[in-house]
């Protein structure tokens, strides 16, 4: 982080963290902005994130003036796509590039590493009721600065071509940050807006920071007062998700238990030691998974939570509560059942135990009894799981095999495939024995 002068100016910062595309975006943002006679800066976590040396390319553009013009120019020159959001003062550019409107207008290529950028009209915010979505109106930098959560979330950086990279830092979160204190801007943040209570644990165990004392006392307060439970479900969901998403989510979980929010929120999550350990071996599995299998798409933040519900009724009251799918909570029920068989030898016995389980469930598993180190159970994700028989029913057809003794056939075959790497002739001998007693039977 470099030392604070006045007024601190990040251009260097910015041109050593950015690939040149990106840098020549923001220049030109605020160059385009200035003819329209407007200002346009860079905010928030974009900020944030570049003074704590990982920069994002999360772009935030505030504008003093009219954002959403300035979106549409852009787009124009740009030639990318654009949603506007008029209710809300804002508006996204989208890098799926157009097709150049004539061999006059080329595509950019100067922001190819970019895949949005969100304008919006710098704005005061009103709250008509606690935890209701706010008003808005046009105003200055400042008030749009001052509306924010934090102080680390609460900083700028000038666009303008005569002011370029210039940091605007009016409560202090420069300071914080190089404290690394989570600080509110005013008493009332927690009533406007309690979701900014999931936020504080978020970035106070994201980046190893701690909550100030007087916001800490704020949120005590808010959860004595019962503000959380003025949010609709959909909102607690959504930033209990983003918790999820945290590379190590078992820490601010750790710290919403502590601080006894969990139990407002979802009464049915038994947060322990143990149970903690298991959550954090589960996000070691699905890390595991999601990079031998990218393609193979896991319901990630589900999975988490599934160490912490400790029993059928546990799973469906949390689905219920939340309103999630019947197929997440058919995940848990499966894994609570398969939970009680031990962990067999044979391949085929792997397969027979582990196979009807949805993904999720089979990993939750695995991190109940292993680590990602553990080969047998590798084996079973990255092959097991996944092979067939060598033969089809089909060829239990051919041999006057018929209804349900196919399966059966077909499930010996894998067996024998599985255990003792049997080929094709011996798996059809081994299924047509296996499926003889079945075929009198009624389908
Ligand atoms: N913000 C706020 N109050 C909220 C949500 C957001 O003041 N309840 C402001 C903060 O200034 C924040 C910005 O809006 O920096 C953007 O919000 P968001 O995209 O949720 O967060 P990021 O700062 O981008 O952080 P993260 O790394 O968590 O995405």
């Amino acid at each position: 982080m470099p030392s604070q002068q006045k007024p601190l100016n990040l251009a260097k910062e910015l041109q050593q963290k950015f690939p040149a595309e990106v840098l020549s975006t923001l220049r030109e943002v605020g160059k385009v902005a200035s003819q329209m006679g407007v200002t346009a800066y860079a905010v928030g976590g974009f900020v944030r994130d570049l003074l704590l040396g990982t920069p994002t390319l999360d772009i935030d553009i505030v504008v003093e003036g009219n954002g959403i013009a300035l979106a549409q120019k852009l787009s124009q020159i740009w030639q990318v796509d654009l949603t506007v959001h008029e209710r809300f003062l804002t508006a996204t550019l989208h890098w799926r590039l157009k097709e150049p409107k004539s061999a006059s207008t080329p595509a950019p290529t100067h922001a190819c590493a970019l895949s949005r950028l969100d304008i919006a009209t710098a704005r005061k915010e009103r709250y008509p009721n606690p935890a209701a979505l706010p008003e808005v109106e046009p105003a200055s930098i400042f008030d749009d600065l001052w509306r924010r959560d934090f102080t680390i979330n609460a900083m700028a950086i000038c666009l303008d071509p005569k002011r370029f990279g210039e940091l605007v830092d009016p409560t202090g979160g420069f300071n914080d940050l190089r404290q690394g204190v989570i600080r509110v801007l005013h008493k009332r943040s927690f009533v406007d807006d309690p979701t900014r209570i999931f936020r504080a644990v978020r970035y106070e165990q994201r980046f190893d920071f701690e909550i100030e004392r007087k916001t800490l006392q704020l949120i005590r307060h808010a959860r004595n007062e019962s503000l959380l439970t003025k949010l609709s479900r959909d909102r607690i969901k959504h930033e209990l998700w983003r918790i999820l998403q945290e590379r190590d989510p078992t820490k601010p979980m750790r710290r919403l238990s502590e601080l006894r929010i969990l139990p407002v929120i979802a009464p049915e999550l038994c947060v322990t030691k143990k149970r903690l350990e298991w959550m954090r071996r589960t996000n070691e599995w699905l890390n595991w998974f999601a990079e031998k299998f990218p393609e193979k798409p896991l319901e990630r933040e589900w999975a988490l939570l599934l160490p912490l519900l400790p029993t059928v009724e546990a799973v469906n009251s949390f689905s219920q509560r939340y309103q999630l799918g019947e197929s997440e909570r058919e995940c848990g029920l499966a894994l609570l059942k398969a939970l009680k068989r031990r962990t067999p030898k044979r391949p085929s016995n792997w397969v027979r135990w582990l196979n009807p389980l949805p993904l999720e469930a089979a990993l939750v598993l695995a991190a109940k009894r292993s680590s990602p180190n553990d080969l047998l159970w590798q084996r079973y994700f990255l092959e097991w799981r996944w092979t067939r028989p060598d033969i089809t029913g089909e060829d239990l057809k051919a041999c006057g095999i018929a209804g349900r003794a196919i399966s059966v056939g077909l499930q010996a075959a894998l067996a024998v495939k599985l255990d003792e790497g049997a080929d094709a002739h011996k798996q059809l001998e081994v299924a047509l024995r296996r499926a003889q007693p079945y075929r009198t039977l009624r389908r």
